[in-house]
């Protein structure tokens, strides 16, 4: 298949632009997805876990198990730094390991410089990853980086380059410099595959982090403006490179309206989701639902589903709630030392619900587990994972959404 790049046809009256895309690219038209010339409204699932599982039959059942069950679109992290030299207490807290070796990393750091890794703990690995989507027919959206300690991200760039601020990732220029040079290296070497269903430019970015892991927020240098700034710097940079994926920013969606007392509807963390939704280089819009972690209620949840959907009618873009979950009893009980009347099933299914009545574009849920199958026995439980075997879960949070969603194809 052959790209057919912005062919221009000009008549007497009007310019009408035919730009088409290779078959299997993901493309927009208004508020929702297209494949091959056909909507593409999805249910989809998040597997950061993916990225550093070394055994790639792994990664083909992981693929083909959430395909097979009908969630066709898998969120996977496309970042992974550290220092080449572990300092005990250093930030950001990434991990605890001392060492690197055989580990999954993309990106170390010594003396003030990067090197990339291009071995087979680094950027071989993520090929053989994005080799194993295409072949399993899945589509992948990758992070670029993550504003959390979790896998290196922003911190390991700006301290490594001088920084003391976490916001300074936005605005300080060698920081931008050296994050642009990551990009570039990831998104020219996959800027063919079909299996890329978009980039992002950043996991959850806020002014602020974590106040232990992470380098403090600036006391003044931090505005809803300055990610909007920095996402329409970086998204235009991407599209420079590649012009025929999507791009999204990869936030949780947070709104800026004046005088709202709510937080998450108040722009303090640096985000505005309908300035940034409107960027010309941002295809569609994010957002996260963790009511656990925001000491928010379901129906507070449902409601912030509904004003995105509103969003996505506003703007025409499509929006998709790119992350939601709802804490286990066993870890809402470890973490937050508490008991919900809600089951997952009741709060998780009432999301959906309002999901799908209010049409949003698409759904990942927050996470994707496995019983069987893998060589590492029972995948990763963070609290919100959803196991495919529990029918208890799976049939009316991931068959039965699917099955709705599906109506629409
Ligand atoms: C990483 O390196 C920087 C620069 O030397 C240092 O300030 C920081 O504490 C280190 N962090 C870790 C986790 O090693
Ligand atoms: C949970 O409790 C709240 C407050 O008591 C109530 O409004 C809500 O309907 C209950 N939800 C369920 C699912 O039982
Ligand atoms: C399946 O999910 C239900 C509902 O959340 C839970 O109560 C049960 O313990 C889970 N079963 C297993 C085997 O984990």
């Amino acid at each position: 298949m052959f790209a057919k790049l912005g062919a221009f046809v000009a008549c007497a009256t009007s310019l009408v632009v035919a730009t088409s895309v290779p078959s299997g690219f993901v493309t927009t038209k208004g508020t929702h997805f297209q494949l091959n010339g056909k909507p593409f409204y999805f249910a989809g699932t998040n597997s950061y876990w993916s990225q550093y599982t070394t055994n790639y039959d792994d990664i083909n059942f992981i693929f083909k198990r959430a395909n097979t069950a009908g969630l066709p679109v898998i969120r996977t992290w496309g970042f992974n730094d550290a220092n080449a030299t572990f300092t005990a207490g250093g930030l950001p807290m990434y991990s605890a390991y001392n060492s690197i070796a055989g580990q999954i990393v993309y990106q170390t750091w010594a003396d003030g410089k990067v090197t990339i890794n291009t071995g087979a703990t680094g950027l071989q690995h993520f090929d053989k990853l994005v080799s194993i989507a295409e072949q399993q027919g899945v589509k992948l959206i990758v992070t670029l980086t993550n504003n959390w300690a979790d896998y290196g991200g922003m911190d390991v760039y700006t301290i490594n380059l001088g920084g003391t601020y976490h916001d300074e990732f936005y605005y300080n220029p060698t920081v931008i410099a050296a994050y642009k040079n990551w990009v570039k290296t990831v998104v020219t070497r996959y800027k063919n595959s079909p299996a890329i269903f978009a980039w992002e430019l950043a996991n959850e970015p806020r002014c602020e982090a974590d106040g232990t892991r992470n380098l403090p927020r600036s006391p003044s240098g931090c505005t809803a403006a300055t990610i909007t700034t920095w996402a329409d710097q970086i998204s235009t940079y991407i599209k420079s490179l590649d012009p025929l994926h999507l791009v999204t920013l990869g936030d949780e969606g947070f709104f800026n309206e004046p005088g709202n007392s709510d937080w998450a509807y108040g722009g303090g963390d640096g985000i505005d989701f309908v300035a940034n939704l409107k960027l010309k280089n941002l295809d569609f819009g994010t957002f996260h639902l963790y009511p656990d972690w925001w000491s928010k209620t379901v129906p507070w949840a449902t409601q912030f589903v509904i004003d995105h959907a509103t969003a996505q009618q506003q703007v025409g873009k499509p929006v998709i709630m790119e992350e939601y979950g709802w804490l286990s009893v066993a870890g809402r009980e470890q973490n937050l030392g508490t008991t919900s009347n809600y089951t997952r099933v009741e709060a998780v299914g009432a999301w959906q619900e309002a999901a799908l009545e209010h049409k949003l574009a698409g759904d990942l849920f927050w996470q994707f587990g496995l019983e069987k199958g893998l060589s590492t026995g029972t995948s990763t439980d963070d609290g919100f994972t959803i196991y495919l075997e529990n029918l208890t879960e799976s049939q009316p949070l991931i068959y039965n959404h699917v099955a709705a969603i599906k109506q629409w194809l």
